[in-house]
């Protein structure tokens, strides 16, 4: 299957806030944690021809996708893609980038745009959607047999793992249920298949909440693509290694999608902002969300949420009033 267009969930509020500070002329180096279809990726390179930027995926469609982009639109002197899990970022860099980050003193900003994009869930085979029947995969570094598909998962989790992750990851309050008919279906033979399970799910649900809008799936999907991925475990672990590479004024931009994440980058970076070795001002005190019309063009973007810290030398009183007082006394 042909990599499918994504569109980039506010794009524009997250380009504006990486250039805000910067001159035209200055060496600009931004990361892009999530390359994807590379929407924000381009967006940074097409914003300004001098700046450069280091973009990461792990999905090998992805990058074959975008190593072909980045040739046809004549960018490989100015985008680097790396395959790898972002999680890998301070390693990458030190390994392969040290000269360029060195020359341009420090990364202006980073952007994650975090999850799945809208490939893994149109290209069925995958196994994200349960909208089209294939095996329970949901790797997003499918070629690395090291990680649990969410078949393995599904089939070899004990009862408590299993309840944990659905109740935690997916929000799911009939979780029990679930979890209750998964461990009898698996005793009489595994289960295999995205509408397999699904089916299971729905049936698991009261009688009369089975057919909603929403499917009853949603929530166990949205968890075990979590598990799958540790989407959570690297967004905590990666977003401190970012710190020293950040050039003053830097910004970190982070795109969320669902409240587990937005509660860990919030917590994260109030963190950041009560160091005191390294200068941090959260610049976004309520997250940005997607404008109605951009809600219109593209109903995935609904449950977004854009959150920004940048690296400062000074920070603004909290106290407004704080120079008068010291002038009273
Ligand atoms: C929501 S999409 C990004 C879309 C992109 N911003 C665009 O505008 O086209 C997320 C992408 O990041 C990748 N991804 C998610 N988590 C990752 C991780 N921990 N390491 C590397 N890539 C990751 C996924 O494979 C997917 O291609």
């Amino acid at each position: 299957m042909n990599y499918t267009e994504h569109y980039s969930v506010l794009n524009k509020e997250s380009i504006d806030y990486l250039f805000q500070d910067f001159e035209e002329d200055e060496k600009l180096l931004f990361s892009d944690f999530t390359f994807g279809a590379g929407g924000h990726t381009f967006a940074l390179l097409n914003k300004n021809n001098k700046s450069r930027v280091i973009s990461f995926d792990q999905d090998p469609e992805a990058l074959e996708n975008g190593r072909n982009r980045i040739q046809n639109e004549k960018m490989s002197e100015r985008c680097f893609l790396v395959d790898s899990n972002f999680e890998n970022f301070e390693t990458v860099v030190n390994e392969n980038f040290k000269e360029l980050v060195e020359e341009c003193c420090g990364f202006n900003g980073v952007i994650m745009d975090l999850g799945v994009s809208s490939h893994h869930f149109d290209s069925g085979e995958r196994g994200f959607s349960f909208r089209v029947d294939a095996p329970l995969d949901m790797r997003m570094d499918v070629d690395n047999d090291n990680i649990k598909t969410a078949r393995d998962i599904i089939n070899d989790y004990s009862e408590y793992e299993l309840g944990k992750i659905i109740r935690d990851y997916g929000e799911e309050k009939f979780y029990k249920r679930i979890v209750r008919n998964i461990v009898a279906k698996r005793s009489v033979a595994p289960i295999e298949t995205t509408v397999e399970l699904a089916e299971l799910i729905r049936e698991s649900y009261p009688a009369k909440l089975r057919y909603g809008k929403i499917h009853p799936a949603t929530k166990t999907f949205q968890a075990l693509r979590i598990e799958v991925n540790r989407e959570l475990e690297v967004l905590e672990k990666v977003l401190d290694q970012i710190v020293p590479f950040l050039k003053m004024h830097g910004k970190i931009v982070v795109i969320s999608f669902h409240s587990l994440e937005d509660r860990i980058v919030k917590q994260v970076f109030n963190k950041l902002a009560a160091r005191e070795d390294v200068l941090f001002e959260v610049l976004t005190k309520k997250p940005v969300i997607p404008s109605k019309e951009e809600i219109d063009e593209n109903s995935r973007s609904r449950s977004a949420k854009l959150r920004v810290i940048k690296r400062v030398e000074q920070k603004r009183s909290k106290n407004k009033y704080a120079q008068f007082s010291k002038i009273d006394r």
